[in-house]
């Protein structure tokens, strides 16, 4: 499906698709790239003009800051000012699936647009080795939602972003299917550290590092993710979270094995074994199938989900694709 004026390149991951893709990042093109966590889109983050063809292929709302990816803690330092907080929470979860929110450096070189004007900037270091390698090759950092188009699922593989971007962006690095499943823990540390969306590093892992609780997020506050919209993560089909029982026609997102024999048009369960780890890396692609077996209407029905660990960024994905649209 295509449906925008480019030509999508589908790159495999080896040297020559790292330097072409790393080519056109530089050139202030848009290359869809495989993290741990979910795909991201991305584009050079210094280049106002490279971003801003984030937001068009994506259709997203300007007023939406964009994480930044770098390299290090080194390169993160010269673009974010890191007090004793960030600076442990970094050195305990990069590489990895953290985002760390900062004031920005004097020294900053993220554009106004990736950081939708705030004086603060997103930073993270992935650990996938296909991310890692991109960024080192471009030596940029660069600014990546996740490559779908905006309230859509977020993609877990090659084939979901294609179904979104193919045709609207330049490229897409395909790395097969990631790991963590569910996007990049946010914290921001412009005071007390402050949980702004759940994600693949657990909150009481966080707290073990920070020694104390972190805050939540005032809802009047400049600290709450602008992108933290409520209806997100949206499959075409209606939600319903906690069933015990399926109703007739609806189709069936398990845990733990409960609608075993309960007979329904479609059942994937997330994880048979009850691991929220597995489940998590199973969320957006389960969703995306039992989507497409209801033909896009209907009803999926989610059996209860335990909300600690990983569980709470399953739970906060869930909400948001269960809410009215
Ligand atoms: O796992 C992930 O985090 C993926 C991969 C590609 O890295 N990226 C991702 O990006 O989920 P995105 O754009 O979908 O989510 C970024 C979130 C948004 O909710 C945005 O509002 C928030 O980060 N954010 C970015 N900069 C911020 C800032 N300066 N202050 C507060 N929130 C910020
Ligand atoms: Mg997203």
């Amino acid at each position: 499906m295509s449906d925008g004026s480019k030509t999508t390149l589908r790159l495999v991951a080896g040297p020559a698709g790292l330097a072409t893709a790393s080519d056109i990042l530089r050139s202030g093109g848009l290359v869809a790239f495989p993290t741990e966590t979910v795909y991201g889109l991305g584009a050079g983050a210094r280049s106002a003009e490279a971003v801003a063809g984030i937001y068009a292929a994506k259709t997203r709302p300007r007023f939406n800051p964009l994480i930044a990816h770098v390299e290090s803690l080194e390169a993160a330092e010269a673009e974010g000012r890191f007090g004793p907080d960030a600076r442990a929470l970094a050195r305990a979860f990069w590489p990895g699936s953290l985002t760390l929110v900062v004031p920005i450096a004097p020294g900053c070189r993220i554009c106004d647009l990736a950081r939708a004007g705030l004086d603060s900037v997103a930073l993270r270091v992935p650990s996938h080795p296909v991310a890692r390698a991109l960024l080192a090759a471009a030596g940029l950092p660069v600014a990546a939602p996740s490559a779908n188009r905006s309230g859509r699922v977020s993609p877990t593989t090659a084939d979901h972003v294609l179904r979104d971007l193919d045709g609207r962006i330049d490229a897409i690095l395909d790395g097969g299917r990631t790991a963590v499943g569910v996007e990049s823990t946010i914290v921001a540390c412009l005071d007390e550290p402050v949980l702004l969306r759940p994600g693949g590093v657990t909150r009481e892992a966080i707290e073990a590092v920070l020694g104390r609780r972190l805050a939540e997020p005032r809802s009047d506050g400049p600290t709450v993710a602008p992108g933290m919209l409520l209806s997100h993560y949206a499959p075409r089909a209606a939600v319903r979270l906690d069933a015990v029982a399926l109703a007739p026609g609806e189709a069936g997102l398990d845990f733990g094995g409960r609608f075993v024999g309960q007979g329904a048009r479609a059942t994937l369960d997330l994880s048979p074994r009850a691991d929220l780890a597995e489940a998590a890396a199973n969320l957006f692609g389960f969703l995306r199938r039992l989507d497409d077996a209801l033909g896009g209407s209907g009803c999926i029905a989610v059996a209860p989900i335990p909300g600690a660990g990983l569980g709470e960024a399953i739970a906060d994905r869930l909400a948001r694709a269960a809410a009215p649209r």
